[in-house]
């Protein structure tokens, strides 16, 4: 397996930057760093702490601090936006993120939205780019919803809550594997706990992509040993299951002037992830009481979370944890993990090296494929989806896959194209005690 430096990651995401962002955005991304270019004095005190302890992690973007500004930044929970728990028939799902937006009004209450609300709310409450929400927005529409909005939970065509292999997928950080524990939202004890200890000391706490890539690591491998259908696959594999790692702390992370990057801290991770209780071994959690803390200010306008920077950071996970690069399965029983080549799903179209190369290539072009399978819907009712794909890769030329080999995903039986909230356990599954 290839390994990636982080020059070579810093390189690839400058360049795709260049094509992603407009000049105008560079522009103001960039002028705050020219009017401080002579600064000797900041650009010293920059370098020593981003050689001593980068809050994202050592060798993790961005190279250089973004700026930092209170009034933009600030994420209200308070009047209109204050937290108001869910109610009898309000949605709420696996993603913490999405239900957060809910519980504090930046998405409806009801947990049901369309394209251009899931777009707004994920820029304003987390600086979420417009690419990648406009991205997930319009996939979960077409492939979970009825073309126009879908449900933040729900089954199999009407929310994420039932779009197991489509979108929802298995290792996820601290929710269940579906057929492990039969549904695809408990939240597992030993799963919060093994990240939450990893930074004992609540003074210094920072779970940032350092910690988590070596949690991904932890759960992948338990996903193996514990679940006898995981399966590991280009999209939701490679791509959706490593952004539930790499969202808490581009997302979560809390911003200021001291660090404009984001510290994630105990109190607000607990707080996003509805962890309440003040015995620090016997905590609780309130399913769907997902809150934004006090004083949360998010990503800068001029730094927000694009689909360029989400695929460095899958590339900065696969330079210590190259397995999330590959795909494969469980065949029906524990510990039978298997590879399946790239070059086997894709009819030849790419190498297990070019899919590891590209992996934004290697899934959004097998994406293309199994979409129009996955929903039954024809090329000209994706065309928006598809365009956006295009706009996105364009720049890439990436190689496309004229059809998926079927046949290579029969050997896992925890395939499918829909499946959740709820679900069979497998025979074999080995669980834990779930977190309460
Ligand atoms: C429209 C935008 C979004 C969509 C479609 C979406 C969808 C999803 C889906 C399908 C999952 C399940 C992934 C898996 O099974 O591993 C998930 C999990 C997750 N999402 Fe989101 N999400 C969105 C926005 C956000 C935002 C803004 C955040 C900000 C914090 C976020 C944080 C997370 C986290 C941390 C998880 C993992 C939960 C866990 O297992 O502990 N998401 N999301």
């Amino acid at each position: 397996m290839k390994t990636f430096t982080t020059a070579a990651i810093s390189a690839a995401f400058l360049a795709s930057n260049v094509h992603a962002f407009p000049k105008m955005a560079m522009d103001a991304l960039t002028e705050p760093l020219k009017a401080e270019a002579f600064n000797v004095k900041r650009t010293t005190e920059i370098h020593a702490r981003q050689g001593a302890a980068p809050p994202q992690g050592a060798g993790a973007l961005p190279l250089v601090p973004p700026p930092f500004d209170a009034k933009t930044q600030y994420v209200s929970n308070q009047g209109k936006y204050k937290f108001v728990p869910p109610g009898p028939g309000d949605a709420r799902g696996e993603c913490p993120g999405l239900n957060a937006l809910a519980n504090h009004n930046y998405l409806p209450h009801n947990g049901y939205a369309t394209i251009q609300q899931f777009i707004d709310a994920t820029e304003a409450g987390f600086g979420m780019a417009k690419d990648l929400g406009g991205f997930l927005g319009l996939y979960g529409a077409l492939v979970d919803g009825n073309l126009l909005g879908w449900s933040i939970n729900g089954g199999p065509h009407i929310g994420i809550g039932g779009s197991h292999n489509n979108y929802e997928a298995d290792s996820s950080p601290l929710k269940s594997d579906l057929n492990q524990y039969g549904s695809n939202q408990k939240l597992i004890k030993d799963q919060f706990y093994s990240l939450y200890n990893r930074q004992p000391d609540a003074a210094t706490a920072n779970y940032n992509l350092e910690v988590l890539r070596d949690f991904r690591k932890e759960r992948y491998y338990e996903s193996i040993h514990k679940n006898p259908y995981y399966s590991y696959l280009p999209f939701t594999g490679i791509e959706v299951s490593q952004a539930a790692f790499t969202f808490i702390y581009r997302f979560m992370a809390n911003k200021s002037d001291e660090n404009p990057e984001g510290v994630l801290n105990k109190e607000v991770l607990k707080s996003f992830m509805a962890i309440y209780g003040d015995d620090e071994e016997n905590l609780h959690w309130k399913r769907g009481h997902e809150r934004f803390p006090d004083n949360f200010y998010k990503r800068n306008p001029t730094d927000e979370y694009s689909i360029p920077y989400f695929e460095a950071d899958i590339l900065y996970f696969a330079e210590t944890v190259p397995e999330v690069l590959e795909i494969g399965c469980n065949h029906g029983s524990v510990n039978t993990f298997n590879t399946i080549d790239a070059a086997t799903i894709s009819n030849g179209a790419y190498t297990a090296e070019q899919a590891a190369q590209s992996p934004l290539c290697f899934a959004s072009e097998f994406a293309k494929v199994e979409i129009p399978l996955i929903t039954g819907l024809s090329n000209s009712a994706l065309s928006p989806l598809f365009n956006t794909l295009n706009t996105l890769t364009g720049n890439m030329n990436c190689a496309s896959i004229g059809s998926v080999n079927q046949s290579a995903l029969t050997a896992c039986p925890g395939f499918s194209f829909y499946g959740g909230p709820t679900g069979p356990v497998a025979k074999g599954a080995i669980q834990d005690p779930v977190l309460n």
